[in-house]
């Protein structure tokens, strides 16, 4: 196994000179007809390529149930990497690529299939020097998770070899409920090592959200106030102005709080939120946000500190949009939230009585994602009220998409005779600071999958305890009624705003 958990994510990402590269290694793909593997997957192993990051053998395979030969196969790849790569498409980089490219036809209780499988990879081990190192990418249905893991123990893929690696590369959601989840954890670790386990929350492979530790733990001027004493409240939210699209299969019964606030929110909360770690291994920080997501205290009155919405008929960028109830395979009797709101707490010393509101939804205003950090306000202010009638609070912004950066929100004097405080923002802007694009989350990922680096994965216990947090309200929402309904194209259910005003705030509008 490459020995790489040491490495520390912020100086990779500062120093381009220290290229981090796969060694002989190949990719096998799960569910490669799905929309994952074509609009991310896909486009990601080929930027990584065109970065020169991969192995020059480096082998894809993708398995599925299609007739396809490999030649079907690679023509798919090359359709996806045009329309969705990051980087520019180079035909003597598609050409090598393509070389290590094959297809495994079969469903997955299908035993031939899987023997075959085996003899491509030995086969791809000899011809393209793969070196018997292979990561198995389930980006499946999560009910087929336990056939595919056993399947690869008994076709003796899974094994261990000495100076080998085999990897299994887990998609979200990773379980329902917190029993699932043991469940699965228990079947993935019974064929796969601990720390031959991938767990893939893509937002921890967003430059922005990794920012949140530089930003926090690189410089002096933020950590002091980055508690209790000064913090008034934190908003998280995810907006997202889609909405279920073609996905009713996977989404109905699932909806919006276990789709992102079991893993993305709450991954950005701990960030948020979490002790400097003894270092940026991968030891150190699920130990750090494990204390975080350990000490999280849900409300004590759920029907009023939480809500759920479903998104109803309304306009969304100037076209009709249909109701969630009216989407092509939901059940229209369906309780599926499609926007969901939490206020949480954290019992330590750094946070107690801080609130934490998340919020997350489909066909809202806009796309957008960010953390908002909102100080308190001033203890005193020496100026006539009337001079701070417009002032807001303080604020610290980090937005995580689509306009990555930071903001700081504070009051300035208007220029004039008359003293006047108004807020205005100072703004970092990734695209001003930096000339090179970021990566996509899933090029970071796939590579640390490659290199072993498991920093940017969550583990088990951080699995386990977001369920613990999360199960309460499902089981809640389950007995009381149906969700709120809102108008496609707003920010969501009336019941959110008077959430946030019963405690005399308001949510942002990003
Ligand atoms: C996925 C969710 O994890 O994240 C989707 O399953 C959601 O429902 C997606 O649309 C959003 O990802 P991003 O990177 O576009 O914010």
């Amino acid at each position: 196994m490459t020995a790489t958990h040491g490495a520390n994510p912020l100086r990779d990402a500062a120093d381009r000179r220290l290229p981090r590269i796969a060694g002989p290694s190949g990719l096998v793909i799960f569910g490669v007809t799905g929309d994952l593997s074509r609009k991310k997957l896909m486009p990601a192993v080929y930027d990584l390529a065109n970065r020169g990051l991969l192995p020059p053998g480096f082998s894809l395979i993708g398995f599925a149930r299609r007739d396809w030969e490999d030649e079907d196969f690679a023509q798919v790849v090359h359709d996806a990497v045009k329309e969705h790569a990051r980087t520019s498409f180079r035909e003597e980089v598609w050409q090598q690529l393509s070389q290590g490219m094959r297809f495994v036809q079969g469903t997955f209780d299908d035993d031939e299939a899987f023997n075959t499988l085996k003899s491509t990879i030995d086969d791809l081990d000899k011809s393209q020097g793969t070196g018997g190192n292979f990561a198995f990418y389930l980006s499946v249905p999560p009910k087929f998770f336990p056939k595919v893991v056993q399947q690869l123990k008994k076709h003796g893929l899974a094994d261990q070899k000495e100076g080998s690696w085999r990897r299994a590369v887990i998609e979200k959601p990773f379980g329902h409920d917190l029993k699932s989840a043991k469940e699965l954890n228990a079947v993935v670790h019974e064929v796969f090592p601990p720390n031959e386990v991938f767990r893939i929350d893509h937002y921890l492979g967003k430059e922005t959200v990794q920012n949140i530790l530089a930003l926090r733990f690189a410089n002096t001027l933020f950590e002091p106030i980055w508690n209790r004493s000064y913090v008034d409240h934190v908003q998280i939210t995810m907006a997202e102005d889609i909405g279920i699209g073609g996905r009713a299969g996977y989404y109905d019964g699932i909806g919006a709080a276990r789709d992102v606030i079991q893993n993305h929110l709450l991954q950005l909360m701990a960030l948020t939120a979490m002790e400097e770690p003894a270092s940026f291994d991968a030891d150190a920080l699920v130990a750090e946000k494990t204390k975080v997501l350990g000490a999280v205290r849900l409300p004590k009155d759920l029907a009023a500190d939480t809500v759920r919405g479903q998104y109803a008929a309304g306009w969304q960028g100037g076209e009709r949009a249909v109701g969630y109830l009216e989407e092509d395979g939901i059940d229209p009797k369906s309780k599926t939230d499609t926007y969901a709101a939490v206020k949480l707490e954290i019992e330590n010393r750094r946070w107690a009585g801080v609130p934490f509101y998340l919020r997350t939804g489909k066909r809202l205003g806009r796309r957008v994602t960010e953390i908002a950090v909102v100080f308190q306000r001033a203890p005193h202010s020496p100026f006539d009220h009337t001079a701070t009638d417009e002032l807001g609070q303080n604020a610290l912004v980090i937005r995580v998409q689509p306009d990555e950066g930071v903001t700081m929100r504070f009051g300035s004097k208007v220029p004039g005779t008359s003293m006047e405080v108004r807020d205005v923002s100072m703004d970092f802007q990734y695209g001003e600071s930096f000339t090179e694009s970021s990566p996509e989350a899933y090029e970071r990922l796939i590579l640390d999958v490659l290199l072993g680096d498991a920093n940017l994965f969550p583990r088990t216990e951080e699995v386990e305890l977001s369920w613990k947090i999360l199960d309460p309200i499902e089981d809640f929402w389950d007995k009381h009624g149906r969700p709120a309904q809102y108008e496609s194209g707003t920010w969501g259910p009336a019941e959110a705003d008077e959430m946030l005003a019963r405690d005399g705030r308001s949510w942002r509008r990003p």
